[in-house]
């Protein structure tokens, strides 16, 4: 592991212990999780972008180009594969050539999905790619079709992607950028059977046919085309785009949020013993949902040439008391570390057809990695959890059966497994196991057998605190954070894990 941290006592959390067997077949692996998996989300909402991304350069808070450095730091730590922008239900109102140019000269405009903020549009295109480039992120841009023309979409990929003397291009290098980007992800709509435009499947399968003929390869640029996708338990949305657009799309997206009654979203920090039992619950229906939509696909698309892309996950909460109810920044407890978890070890299953998927948002907005509030800022756990999997990016999915006691939680869903784990094996050969036990009260004496693998020791960290409410704020930024674990011994082929109540652990198998 990367990083040394104070060892923790964790004697007084293992006084009851349950018992979880599990078998790893470090000899079986085949499915490469691609590292897309673990992107982010940058929407015009709130403080994400101005405040939480972007202070300006004239700003008194330390930034580079504009960027804020604390931020940016704590970004590069994570590895951002890739980063999708400007929305959500922002990018089909969004006008991108009001966001170029002089910014004294840019237009203001008013964000009507998000609680009517004026934009000013200091941040466009150009701050987007350049901030991608500054952090090694692939750039994943939303373009507009709900307000948008198709001619608006195609110069908009000719001035970012274009190389010659062709009017966008020049345009860029008015703006001071002489070479094009790359820009690989583009997608064509957002929610377009809500807030990006109200469609029918049937109509919107004909408007992204006509939207994408006109985003052109530009000079050795080559774009992956992805269709507005479905919500949740729509499996109609992705028949229907199946049917009518297959092949001409490269991916198709899906929504799934971590939300159990949309008109009483509960606090992010005041629940009880239930309602965390439950919300973990419906954090694991997504594993239905995208065996779904994916038996689907399988059926039209055998091949797996399109890819599914959940662009927008994560939990979803009441806004933080005496917020603006259109910015939706929330609080972030261990509980969203273990619904992150929960939801990697969940998607890693997936991956021949799963290509991609970012979490909403990277910064002030929902399930958001970082919080700010001026000059301060304060790492999340969700956060932590990010950083603690990003050894399983690129890596090779490594099968793990798990035999663990169940919780009845909810009619609506299928029984609460106490222990969730994953594993991979990455490209220098090294063997990592994440493990997650959700049970607020007992401990968990793991017991896992390798198989097709020899080993002496297991080194990790580990997230947990003393109650699962337990978040950090801009005075207590480090109230929940990773620390080294060391309850982990090897005899022969068995590893043996002492796995804390309300705990995540990743390991390196050595
Ligand atoms: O992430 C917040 C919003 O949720 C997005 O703008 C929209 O696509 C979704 O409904």
């Amino acid at each position: 592991m990367r990083r040394l941290f104070t060892s923790i006592l964790l004697v007084g959390a293992l006084t009851v212990s349950a018992q979880t067997t599990m078998t790893l077949h470090a000899d079986q692996g085949k499915q490469i999780i691609p590292k897309e998996i673990y992107g982010q989300f940058a929407e015009h909402l709130g403080s994400c972008i101005y405040g939480g991304l972007w202070v300006g350069e004239g700003s008194s808070i330390p930034n580079t180009q504009g960027y804020r450095t604390d931020v940016l730091n704590a970004l590069k730590e994570l590895k951002v594969p890739v980063l999708r922008w400007p929305g959500g239900c922002f990018a089909d109102e969004y006008h991108w050539m009001d966001g170029i140019g002089p910014k004294a000269d840019r237009p203001k405009m008013v964000n009507n999905n998000w609680g009517g903020t004026i934009e000013d549009n200091s941040f466009g295109t150009n701050e987007f790619l350049n901030l991608c480039e500054l952090l090694g992120t692939e750039p994943y841009i939303s373009g507009n079709v709900g307000s948008g023309t198709v001619e608006e979409m195609a110069k908009w990929v000719e001035y970012v992607t274009s190389e010659g003397d062709s009017p966008m291009a020049r345009l860029r290098r008015q703006n001071g950028r002489d070479h094009a980007w790359k820009v690989k992800y583009w997608g064509v709509g957002n929610e377009s059977w809500g807030c990006g435009g109200n469609m029918r499947p049937e109509y919107y399968a004909d408007v992204y046919r006509r939207y994408s003929t006109y985003c052109r390869n530009y000079d050795g640029n080559r774009l992956f085309k992805i269709a507005s996708g479905a919500s949740d338990y729509d499996y109609n949305w992705t028949r229907v785009l199946m049917e009518n657009v297959g092949n001409r799309m490269d991916g198709l997206s899906l929504h799934y949020y971590t939300v159990m009654d949309w008109n009483a979203k509960g606090s992010a920090t005041q629940f009880n013993d239930e309602i965390y039992y439950k919300t973990l619950a419906k954090c694991r229906g997504i594993e239905d949902v995208i065996k779904r939509h994916v038996a689907i696909m399988d059926s039209f698309d055998p091949n797996k040439h399109v890819a599914l892309m959940l662009d927008e996950w994560g939990t979803w909460w009441d806004v933080e008391p005496g917020t603006n109810p259109g910015h939706l920044f929330q609080q972030n407890t261990l509980r969203d570390a273990i619904v992150a978890s929960l939801t990697f070890d969940i998607f890693h299953k997936y991956t021949e057809r799963l290509k991609m998927a970012n979490i909403a948002q990277v910064v002030n907005v929902l399930q958001s990695m970082i919080l700010t509030n001026d000059k301060k800022m304060t790492l999340t756990p969700t956060y932590h959890v990010f950083r603690m999997y990003n050894v399983h990016q690129d890596a090779t999915y490594l099968p793990l059966d798990i035999q663990t006691a169940t919780k009845e939680v909810s009619p609506s869903f299928g029984p609460l497994p106490m222990v969730s784990g994953t594993a991979s094996r990455d490209q220098q050969g090294k063997v990592h196991i994440s493990l997650t036990n959700v049970d607020l009260q007992n401990a968990q004496e793991v017991s896992i057998t390798l198989q097709g693998m020899n080993a002496k020791k297991a080194v990790g960290e580990i997230l947990t605190s003393g109650n699962i409410s337990d978040h950090n704020t801009f005075d207590a930024p480090n109230q929940v954070k990773p620390i080294a674990f060391n309850g982990a011994t090897i005899s022969g082929n068995v590893l043996k894990i002492k796995l804390p109540a309300k705990s995540i652990v990743t390991l390196e198998i050595q």
